[in-house]
């Protein structure tokens, strides 16, 4: 979590983003910038199109059949949807960790090193060093460091999930994008992952269907309800003073 810093750089801006699922209109009119360095949490009720506008950050809906886009995503000034924006490049500096931690039926180290091996890290000290420095990073290493050849599927739920973070970022992302990340973790296992998200210091953008998370952990909140951003502001001032009234009633719990 950032604090008030002098000069705010946009990571990510939204610009007048709608998207349809075939005829559904899932998102309308949605603009918003996301600043470097800070947590910008995304909450509304189920369904109001959170997952989808998070995974239009790196396209990961562009296998989606029937589905279109209008409007415009930049990342630090260039088009995500442009001619010629690389789908593979931009997923590899937006990183995404999932609701439901997803290693690979690996060990621990080919789970972090998948990544880099793929753009093609041979060097076994390099990966090596990649593997401490991102478990580091995702505050696992003093946990796994002697385990390293065991497979990721026998660790802990919380484990696992950092295994995912650690995962990403080992390609070192520009930014990270993580939908529920704790939905399925126990309260140690939540409160590790929310640590590392306040202390990361990266540009993340993530979904939480859990308002109290959203109060603890992000600089900025954005409220959805039924595919438009009803409200966009300093999470402080949105928990303690909403501007919209639907944004009130669904923080005080009159609905959702
Ligand atoms: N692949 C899809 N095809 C059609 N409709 C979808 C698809 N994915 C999501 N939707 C619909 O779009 C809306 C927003 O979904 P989603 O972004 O997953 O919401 P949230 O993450 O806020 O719960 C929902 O009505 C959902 O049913
Ligand atoms: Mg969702």
């Amino acid at each position: 979590m950032a604090e008030q810093n002098a000069t705010e750089t946009v990571v990510i801006s939204a610009r007048d983003v709608d998207f349809f699922y075939g005829e559904f209109h899932a998102l309308k009119g949605v603009s918003m910038d996301m600043l470097e360095h800070e947590v910008t949490a995304m909450i509304g009720p189920s369904g109001c199109g959170k997952s989808t506008f998070l995974k239009l950050l790196n396209r990961m809906n562009d296998f989606v059949p029937g589905a279109r886009l209008a409007g415009d995503i930049l990342i630090r000034g260039e088009p995500v949807y442009g001619p010629d924006s690389d789908p593979v490049d931009i997923r590899r500096k937006v990183g995404m960790v999932f609701q439901r931690p997803n290693p690979f039926p690996k060990s621990i180290y080919d789970n972090i090193c998948y990544g880099p091996r793929l753009v093609g890290v041979r060097a076994k000290q390099e990966l090596d060093a990649l593997v401490e420095k991102a478990l580091r990073a995702a505050a696992l290493w003093d946990e796994v460091k002697d385990l390293l050849g065991k497979s990721a599927m026998d660790l802990s739920g919380g484990q696992q999930q950092r295994v995912c973070i650690a995962r990403a970022l080992a390609l070192e992302p520009d930014i990270l994008l993580m939908d529920e990340p704790t939905s399925a973790l126990d309260p140690i296992a939540t409160a590790k992952v929310e640590e590392w998200i306040k202390t990361s210091g990266l540009t993340i953008v993530i979904v939480t269907h859990n308002m109290q998370q959203a109060a603890r952990i992000s600089d900025r909140t954005a409220f959805f309800y039924m595919g438009s951003l009803v409200e966009f502001g300093k999470t402080r001032d949105l928990f303690t003073r909403p501007r919209e009234t639907q944004t009130e009633n669904y923080i005080t719990g009159r609905f959702g």
